[in-house]
Order: C-alpha cells, then sequence, then structure tokens
C-alpha cells in the first residue's frame, strides 16, 4: 500500500491548483450571477489539456490517469464547479465513451477535437419523464436502413448550448427493451435539432443546461457507438466512470468551501479570541476535514480501480454517494462558520453551498447510487 502521489499526479494537480486561482477564480462570483458559461477559461482548459485528460496522445489527450484527473477535479470545483462540470462531461462521458467504444473513424472526426478542447461534447441520457428510471426513452431512433430517424426531447443536458457534438441515447426497438437502445452521435446544426431555453439553475449557474429537441432527424449509421442495442449498456458504463468525475467535483466544492471556512475562523475573533479557538467552531472544521479526507480516499480508490481495469461501478459509486452528501454537509457548514458574511456573495461559500446540491442529483442521484450499491453488495 502506498499512499504516495508519483511526481506527475502532484504536478497536474498543483497546474490545476494554480489555474484555478490564476484563471477561473477572477469573475467567477460575476459569472454565477449572471449565468455566464466560462468560455475563455474552458477554451484555456483545453489547450492545457484538462479537457481530454485521460485521452491517448495519438487521439490528442493528456494520456493521463484516471487518479491524476481526480486531484485536478478537485482543484478546479474547489473554485469554479461551473467549469469542472464541463470538464467532467467532456472527459468521463464523452472523450471516454468515444475512446472506450468507438470506430477509428468516430475517433478521428469527433474524438481528436473534443480531446484537444477544439469543441465540447454533451452527453444526453435524462428525458422530461427518464431521469432516474433511465431504461425508459420516449426519444425514439427508427432505422431506416443507412440511417435513423431521431426524435424526441432530452432534459437538463449539460454543455447543451455550447456542446458541438452529442451523444444521444434513443429507443429504436420498444419490444426490445433496454437491449432497443442506441447511442448516436448527433452534430450541432443537424436539420432537425434544436436547443431549447437555457435553464435558470440554484446553482453552477455558469454551466450551460438546456433542453434539445430532435425532429426528424436524419443520423447516418455510422454514427452509432458499438452494436445495435448496445446504447443502454453505453450510458451504464460511461456514467460508471462520470460518477468518478462527479464525486471528485463534490470532494473539491467541500474542499474549497472547508479552506475558505478554517482560514476565515483563524482571523474572525469573537468573545475576546479567534473563532477556531472555540470548541463550537474547532470541533466542526475537525469533522469537515475528515469527512474531506473519506470523501478523497474513496474518489482515489475508485480512480485507481479504473486505472487498474478492476470494476468500479461500486467502488464509483459509493465514491459519488459518499462525496455528494458530504459536500452538501460541509458546505453548509462553512456558510455557518461564516455567519452573516456566509449569507453574502463577497464569501464565496454560500456558492458553493448551491453548487454541491446538483452533486447529489445529477449523474445518478444518491438514492440511485444506493441502487447501485446495495445490488452489488447484494449479489452472490
Ligand atoms: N455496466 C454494464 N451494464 C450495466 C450496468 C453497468 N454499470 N448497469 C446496468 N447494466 C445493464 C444490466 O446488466 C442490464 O442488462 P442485462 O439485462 O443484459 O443484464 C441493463 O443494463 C439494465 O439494467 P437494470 O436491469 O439494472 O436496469 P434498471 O432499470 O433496474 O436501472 C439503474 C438501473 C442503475 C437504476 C439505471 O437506470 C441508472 O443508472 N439510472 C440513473 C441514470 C443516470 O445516472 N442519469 C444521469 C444522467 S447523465 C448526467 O447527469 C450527465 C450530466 O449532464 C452531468
Amino acid at each position: 500500500m502506498n499512499f504516495n502521489l508519483t511526481e506527475e499526479q502532484i504536478m497536474i494537480r498543483d497546474a490545476a491548483r494554480d489555474f484555478a486561482k490564476n484563471e477561473l477564480l477572477p469573475g467567477v462570483i460575476e459569472r454565477d450571477e449572471k449565468q455566464q458559461f466560462p468560455a475563455e477559461q474552458i477554451k484555456k482548459m483545453g489547450e492545457l489539456g484538462f479537457l481530454g485528460m485521460m485521452v491517448d496522445p495519438k487521439y490528442g489527450g493528456s494520456g493521463l490517469d484516471t487518479v491524476s484527473y481526480v486531484l485536478a477535479m478537485e482543484e478546479i470545483s474547489k473554485i469554479d464547479a461551473s467549469a469542472s462540470v464541463v470538464m467532467s462531461v467532456n472527459n468521463s462521458l464523452v472523450c471516454w465513451g468515444l475512446e472506450t467504444y468507438g470506430t477509428e473513424e468516430q475517433k478521428q472526426k469527433y474524438l481528436v477535437p473534443l480531446a484537444t478542447g477544439e469543441i465540447i461534447g454533451a452527453f444526453c441520457l435524462s428525458e422530461p419523464e427518464a431521469g432516474s428510471d433511465a431504461t425508459s426513452q420516449k426519444t425514439t431512433a427508427i432505422d431506416k436502413g443507412d440511417h435513423y430517424l431521431l426524435n424526441g426531447t432530452k432534459n437538463w443536458i449539460t454543455n447543451g448550448g455550447t456542446a458541438s457534438v452529442y451523444l444521444v441515447i434513443a429507443q429504436t426497438d420498444v419490444e426490445k427493451g433496454h437491449k432497443g437502445i442506441n447511442a448516436l452521435i448527433v452534430e450541432k446544426g443537424m436539420e432537425g435539432f434544436a436547443v431549447g431555453t437555457k435553464e435558470n439553475k440554484l446553482g453552477i449557474r455558469g454551466s450551460d443546461t438546456h433542453s434539445l429537441m430532435f425532429t426528424d432527424v436524419k443520423i447516418p449509421k455510422e454514427n452509432r457507438i458499438g452494436e445495435d442495442g448496445f446504447g443502454f449498456k453505453f450510458a451504464m458504463k460511461t456514467l460508471a466512470g462520470g460518477r468518478i468525475g462527479i464525486a471528485s467535483q463534490a470532494l473539491g466544492i467541500a474542499s474549497g468551501a472547508y479552506e475558505l471556512a478554517l482560514k476565515y475562523s483563524k482571523e474572525r475573533k469573537a468573545f475576546g479570541k479567534e473563532i477556531s479557538k472555540h470548541q463550537a467552531i474547532a470541533f466542526k472544521l475537525a469533522d469537515m476535514s475528515t469527512q474531506i479526507e473519506a470523501a478523497r480516499m474513496l474518489c482515489i480508490k475508485a480512480a485507481w480501480e479504473k486505472d487498474q481495469k478492476i470494476n468500479y461501478d461500486l467502488s464509483g459509486a459509493m465514491a459519488k454517494l459518499y462525496a455528494a452528501d458530504m459536500a452538501m454537509a460541509v458546505t453548509v457548514e462553512a456558510v455557518q462558520i461564516h455567519g452573516g458574511y456566509g449569507f453574502v456573495k463577497e464569501y464565496h461559500v454560500e456558492r458553493l453551498m448551491r453548487d454541491a446540491k446538483i452533486t447529489q442529483i445529477y449523474e445518478g442521484t444518491s438514492e440511485i447510487q444506493k441502487i447501485v450499491i446495495s445490488r452489488s453488495i447484494l449479489q452472490d
């Protein structure tokens, strides 16, 4: 057992920390308030290799391990969770899905620009009536010989307006249930594809969330990922890794809020001494740092398992469940430690508290993670 990070992992973590401080911190409050997508910052993240971190360099990626990705996700999320969700979706869902299951032509055409950050991608599974119950897809992709005809609506799609490439899950054969679902690569601008209005959200307000409408969109057969009927398994396998990304986002949101609370508690005085010297606050900080460390261990273990090619469905779900619930609890405490200051925008912790909430919802709610975990531990 070796808990030491490699020199390369430390370098990546420090580079992400510097980037977050220098490039993401300026303007983060205003972007949240105006729901402004961090376009310039995302472009720079692409140039630095943060959008295709684990992709093979032959497809334009950084060729790093998943542990490095977790470390970078934590640092970016400490400062700006709206930027880190773009990073998570592009890396874990879109790039990983294409690199693992795409054809060579699909990789050359789509993965290369996605991994270099030239364009960004979106992953489209959720629908107005299919969120947690993901097999109930109403979007249809009817087989028309050399193409599919795509019809339906997708909801709450991260990068919905800014993406150029969309991995869309749709039902081809209802009779076959989840075995009749396909994953298709859809390009922005295809005839019949429309982007709905941007959602006005509680948190991660700088990220770009839209519904998408498909009306008789012709998708060439070569844009299907995997065999006919592989779409649901594709979504499940992709999301298993996505959950490590979102767990790391939750970890970063919590550790960002904790670091701010720790600093504030050493500066703010009450009853003649720094508030950190009051046991009421010191014990909160003790709990917060312990919970953050536990989440970090779960995230790194899941990432390590993925790197070792060990099944990470269980460890990823555990990391996401624990880190998301922990992030919610820790950010609430960070606001509490800040008192009245915590309730105003300038101190950042109220934003982090709002941002934490989504980590309990997207890429599988906390309740869904409990389904995945309980099924796994109860199977023979
Ligand atoms: N790997 C491979 N296959 C898997 C799998 C996995 N991790 N999980 C399930 N499957 C397979 C099953 O083996 C089964 O196939 P077989 O019949 O051949 O054995 C098939 O998928 C169906 O599985 P279940 O019978 O378990 O299906 P279910 O209806 O009981 O639901 C579920 C399973 C885990 C609850 C699933 O529906 C689920 O994960 N729901 C949550 C969806 C989700 O996470 N949505 C997030 C949206 S994306 C997002 O948020 C991105 C963003 O923008 C940030």
